[in-house]
């Protein structure tokens, strides 16, 4: 949530414009408002830009300069106006601050600043930041007035300074992402890695408790509590400035939709050993715990069910409702968490709570450098690659397919089970042809004007159909709503009229039959049934045939539903990869 960028010793001298691009690959984190703040070249005072609204084709008019901070905002304090954009500055210009998180105590240290006199101008809690520091730089040098600011704030949080003065960026972190990129005598800081990939892949992912000085000589790293310097550790990452690029699609979201039979492959060949090692600790009769937020969880869910077949037992709690079952987690624990970001608050929590219980962490991650992953004691990373698009697509399916690999080595058949992805992602190449992409978007036209769609799906298609759903709810805004294929009779099926579309996710499984019969109660209701499917069958009304691929099924038949959301998404008017009220990193509680 909320994006930051900076630049040090920008070579072209045009860090206004070197800041906008940073920004332009960050506004996934947030998309409210966005601003940078610059020294011109020869000045002392601070200049700034800020607006309402996405970044899009935006462009600046700063003047030239060599070192700029930006951020794009996700709201929490504060409405989303050009006055609460930021950058912030302190009373006398010379100070910018940008930030992710929170600050908990900000009404206490607003009032304190009041009383000596400073205004603001804002409703956020960001801009009791600059003044404080302000304040403090009266008496203390500058990377002093920082660190205390730093410290005396409560909550989760990532601040970048621009000090005139100086001519320096100042960035402490504690909870929220930051990373610094170390070009060719210039220097970045980023939320995240693509904002300056195009210039270096040298990084050195903060952890929490530490900060950087970054200006035109170099950088360095301190620890904030004590102020002493720090060794930077440095590493080269293989990504592609491809891999952060559209690559001739319109959106992201289209894109990472198809990289799925790439980054599926891959995952055949990744973790093997972290996976063997896991596999032991649950042959020991480790209990299996999962957990996860979102898309996430759902990932979770369809682990548990993966792990049934395989004959283990396991729990799943969605990571924000974890906290009354704490007690069920202990140092026989083995905890799954899960999360493309590797950030996300409420499953640092859990997993934060699940460690001090003395439970083994695993992390399940994409993201590179996370919270997650540092506080792991064995990390699964699913390699997908940088995922833009706010919703989680490759992502999800590398978590899943390395669920699936972690249950089939516990069964101890895992050559078997990569074998078998390895399969499922030649099938996903052979069916993700213009064909299905036609019947789908004819779908979608069908569907433009409903006000509600309805999904069943049973065993491992119930997970299935939790993550289709929230698929076409993130990216069209349409109301679907998932359920298990035997609630229908319940109370559920008063839902159905005559017309209704109700979507049937079904495998060539156990459960087959009876998700048949359930699609015949609602067909029976005057529902259309539109079958997701590897077959035909006499209680669809129309199917979108899938691969027939065993228990893996459920991957096509979820990439259905990535699909259908993104084409319904744009003939409904939504952004694809950037849907209302959503970031892509929630990094709040
Ligand atoms: C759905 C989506 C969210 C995330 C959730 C967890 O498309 O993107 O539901 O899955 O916010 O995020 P991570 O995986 O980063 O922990």
């Amino acid at each position: 949530m909320c994006g930051i960028f900076a630049v040090v010793n920008d070579t072209t001298n045009q860090a206004a414009q070197t800041t906008l691009a940073g920004l332009k690959k960050l506004e996934y984190r947030g998309y409210d408002s966005w601003g940078i703040a610059l020294i011109p070249l020869g000045s002392k005072t601070v200049k700034l830009e800020k607006h309402v609204g996405k970044i899009g084709q935006a462009v600046t008019r700063l003047p030239k300069g060599s070192i700029a901070i930006g951020h794009t905002r996700w709201a929490t304090h504060g409405g989303v106006t050009d006055k609460n954009a930021h950058p912030h500055l302190d009373c006398k210009k010379q100070i910018a601050v940008i930030h992710n998180g929170i600050v908990e105590n900000y009404q206490e240290i607003k009032s304190y600043l009041k009383r000596r006199g400073h205004v603001f101008k804002s409703e956020t809690d960001t801009e009791v930041i600059a003044h404080l520091i302000e304040e403090k730089s009266k008496t203390k040098p500058i990377t002093q007035a920082v660190f205390e600011t730093f410290n005396s704030l409560i909550g989760s949080n990532a601040i970048g300074i621009l000090d005139s003065k100086t001519e320096s960026i100042i960035a402490c972190r504690n909870g929220s992402p930051l990373v610094v990129g170390v070009g060719d005598n210039q220097f970045f800081l980023g939320s995240d890695v693509p904002a300056f990939l195009n210039s270096t892949n040298k990084v050195h992912f903060l952890h929490d408790g530490e900060a950087v000085v970054l200006n035109k000589n170099g950088v360095k790293l301190y620890d904030v509590d004590s102020g002493k310097e720090k060794k930077l550790d440095i590493q080269s990452l293989d990504w592609e400035m491809e891999d952060a690029e559209k690559g001739g699609y319109p959106h992201f979201l289209l894109k990472e939709i198809y990289e799925q039979k790439d980054t599926i492959a891959k995952i055949a060949s990744l973790n093997s050993f972290e996976i063997i090692k896991i596999s032991q600790l649950i042959r020991k009769k480790n209990k299996v715990v999962l957990t996860g937020c979102g898309s996430a969880s759902y990932c979770a869910l369809a682990g548990k069910y993966f792990f049934a077949q395989s004959g283990i037992e396991s729990q799943v709690y969605p990571a924000n409702e974890i906290m009354p079952f704490l007690n069920f987690i202990d140092e026989k624990t083995l905890f799954i968490t899960i999360s493309q970001s590797g950030e996300t608050a409420d499953t640092l929590i859990a997993a934060k709570a699940a460690k001090r219980n003395g439970a083994i962490i695993v992390a399940v991650v994409n993201a590179r450098g996370s919270t997650l992953e540092r506080m792991a004691d064995i990390v699964l990373q699913v390699g997908a690659g940088p995922e833009i698009a706010v919703v989680s697509t490759k992502a999800f399916t590398a978590q899943l397919a390395t669920l699936y690999l972690l249950t089939k080595a516990a069964e101890e058949k895992l050559d078997e089970g990569e074998q078998k992805i390895k399969k499922l992602a030649v099938e996903l190449k052979n069916w993700l042809k213009p064909t299905l992409i036609k019947h789908l978007i004819k779908v979608a036209k069908s569907l433009i004007d409903r006000e509600h769609i309805y999904l069943i799906g049973k065993h491992l298609n119930y997970p299935a159909s939790l993550e289709f759903a929230l698929k076409i709810k993130e990216t069209s805004y349409l109301h679907a709503e998932p359920f298990a294929a035997g609630e229908l009779k319940h109370g559920v099926i008063t839902l159905i009229q005559k017309g209704t579309p109700c979507f049937v996710l079904a495998s060539a499984d156990e459960a087959k039959d009876e998700v048949l019969s359930s699609a015949a109660q609602l067909k029976a209701r005057g529902g259309r049934i539109i079958g997701i499917a590897p077959f035909v069958s006499q209680e669809f009304d129309e199917v979108i045939k899938t691969p027939e691929l065993g228990e893996l099924t459920i991957f096509p038949n979820i990439i259905v539903g990535q699909l259908l959301g993104y084409y319904l998404g744009l003939g409904r008017g939504a952004d694809p990869d950037k849907p209302r009220n959503l970031a892509k990193s929630v990094t709040v509680k």
